[in-house]
């Protein structure tokens, strides 16, 4: 299997070179229409997965050549982060076209090319769309700025007339939601909104142009194939018209910018637009919910198909949290017949092999502090143990790039390379999450580890000393890599009834130790105690995460058993 994955990264382009653009239909592997509810979902940061063209920043024509990396290591889609033309004011999260590619990405062809190999490969595409705020480099938005006060073109956003502030809403950035406009003249202007930064200006979802516009956009993607969609900041797009201050802890959807009840008007028409499209196109939520209750909500028939379970990031590495996480997430999406979706980590929070390093094991969106103390002997065991646990739960799952090689988070990023706003929005007191978008080491060699060719231009992060025995090629050759535990997990996934469809039971276990079983005879436990724990008599060992000592399961540590 090893030997594959590497003649497969080996292979690359050349693989490929002889597939045909695709059609606007899904290929036979990839027909199952609740593919979703079980699916492995790989999460690609374009600007960091591979450099196809040498010049430092990671690319489609990148991408396209490890496909067959990534169908071996047996993902059923990519999710790409955006790579639309944008000043990557917030790495792209700042669309200025919502049909064109960023020239340092590649071009639309190429994407459908990608789109079209994928499929071949069974591999479907999700893309990410940011539906709550556009660039301000956007046509719309010039134009608005151009239009002055008061005409049609600002209605499409947030402007408003005020002498001060015209609200105190907190970014989830950190700092003001505003900014003030200068008129023709020089005298000050209109103030408009930005939930995140300036350069992000948010649309009027009251406004029919926006509805359509995004509408649209959701036809122009699905007509060249795309498997699904990932909504952005899906949770924020309605606004309270009077923009109300926030006081205290709204009551449920009473909050002025978030969960507002009118979304679900807005989800219900994509979903009618998703399912016009043969091959169950799939929307994936970005909702940040404190309440459960609310959340599934957004995940009801008509609606979205999933959405991001952060609740469990969000947990410290103790059986009691994760088994209250687990219990809780199953429970609320039972009633609306929705899969839940477990997710380690992404591109917005620390990596799991240092976040499970440290004393505080969960996820700080947006609050990282430098120089936390870290362990990362322990962090990369339980993140083997989490990559496990995760991977044997029902519904769909989440790997994002660079964990299935238990990278680290980067932490010693020189001051003048950060890129992240979000360092800059806290005066520079917090490192942002560029820690966590450092390209990939492809190869132990080269001037980037192969994330570009042997002499290209350095990548756009540095990445750090010592990461060749953690590059892929390194890895395939290691039985007990990080990637081979992957692998084989995903492999043993595909290939059991149990853990793609079958049902949840929880079994009684030791104080300190998850356990449930799939289906009919598959059991997930893993042992958070600090003392090794006797697996049941009469079972056979499918993979565990950690060596056994003495047939016990160490601390740290998940075993997948199966009835003899
Ligand atoms: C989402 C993205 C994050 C981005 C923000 C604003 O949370 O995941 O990376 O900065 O939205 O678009």
């Amino acid at each position: 299997m090893d030997q594959n994955l590497l003649a497969a990264v080996e292979g690359g382009h050349d693989k490929l070179a002889s597939l045909s653009s695709g059609e606007n239909v899904l290929s036979p592997s990839t027909e199952d229409p609740l593919w979703w509810r079980h699916a492995v979902i790989y999460q690609v940061y374009v600007r960091s997965f591979a450099d196809g063209n040498g010049d430092g920043t990671g690319d489609i024509a990148g991408l396209r050549s490890r496909l067959p990396y990534l169908a071996a290591l047996g993902i059923d889609a990519i999710w790409i982060t955006p790579w639309y033309a944008s000043p990557l004011a917030d790495g792209g999260y700042d669309v200025s076209d919502y049909r064109a590619i960023h020239p340092d990405f590649g071009t639309i062809e190429e994407a459908e090319l990608l789109i079209a190999e994928g499929l071949e490969l069974g591999i479907r595409t999700i893309i990410d769309v940011v539906p709550n705020h556009l660039s301000d480099q956007h046509a719309w938005f010039k134009e608005a700025l151009a239009a002055g006060p008061g005409s049609p073109e600002r209605e499409r956003f947030w402007f408003v007339d005020s002498e001060d502030i015209p609200n105190h809403w907190v970014s989830p950035f950190d700092g003001e939601t505003w900014t003030q406009t200068t008129n023709e003249d020089g005298t000050p202007g209109q103030w408009y909104l930005h939930l995140f930064t300036p350069e992000q200006p948010d649309v009027n979802w009251n406004h029919p142009d926006v509805r359509k516009e995004y509408e649209d956009v959701l036809k122009f993607w699905f007509d060249r194939g795309v498997g699904g969609v990932r909504i952005d900041s899906a949770a924020l797009l309605i606004k309270d018209p009077e923009l109300s201050e926030v006081v205290g802890e709204p009551a449920a959807g009473e909050h002025p910018w978030q969960d507002r009840d009118e979304l679900h008007e807005v989800y219900a028409s994509w979903r009618a637009i998703a399912d016009s499209y043969p091959g169950a196109r799939a929307l994936v939520g970005e909702l940040w919910l404190p309440d459960v209750e609310r959340f599934v909500q957004y995940m009801r028939p008509n609606e979205l198909h999933t959405a991001f379970n952060f609740d469990f990031m969000s947990r410290q590495w103790s059986a009691q949290q994760v088994r209250e996480s687990i219990d809780m997430t199953l429970n609320a999406h039972e009633p609306v017949g929705a899969p839940s979706t477990w997710v380690l980590s992404n591109h917005d929070v620390t990596r799991p092999v240092t976040r499970l390093g440290r004393e505080d094991s969960t996820f700080s969106f947006l609050t990282k502090e430098f120089n936390t103390p870290t362990d990362l002997e322990l962090g990369t065991r339980r993140s083997r143990a989490a990559a496990l646990l995760t991977a044997a739960l029902p519904g769909s799952l989440y790997i994002y790039q660079g964990d299935e090689l238990g990278l680290p988070e980067v932490e010693n990023i020189p001051r003048n390379k950060i890129d992240d706003p979000m360092h800059f929005k806290s005066g520079g007191t917090k490192p942002g999450r560029d820690g966590c978008r450092v390209p990939l080491p492809w190869t132990r060699e080269g001037s980037s580890y192969g994330f570009g060719e042997d002499g290209a231009s350095s990548a756009w992060l540095p990445q750090p000393h010592g990461w060749a025995n953690l590059s892929v090629e390194a890895q395939l050759e290691d039985d007990n890599s990080m990637l081979a535990l992957y692998t084989r997990a995903i492999k043993i996934r595909h290939e059991s009834a149990d853990l793609r469809e079958g049902g949840f039971t929880w079994l009684t276990s030791e104080p300190g130790v998850v356990a449930f079983r799939r289906g009919e005879s598959l059991t997930c436990i893993t042992n958070f105690a600090d003392q090794p724990v006797r697996l049941p008599d009469g079972a056979r060992v499918l993979l565990v995460s950690d060596e056994l000592v003495d047939g016990e399961l160490p601390q740290d540590a998940t075993a997948w058993l199966a009835a003899k």
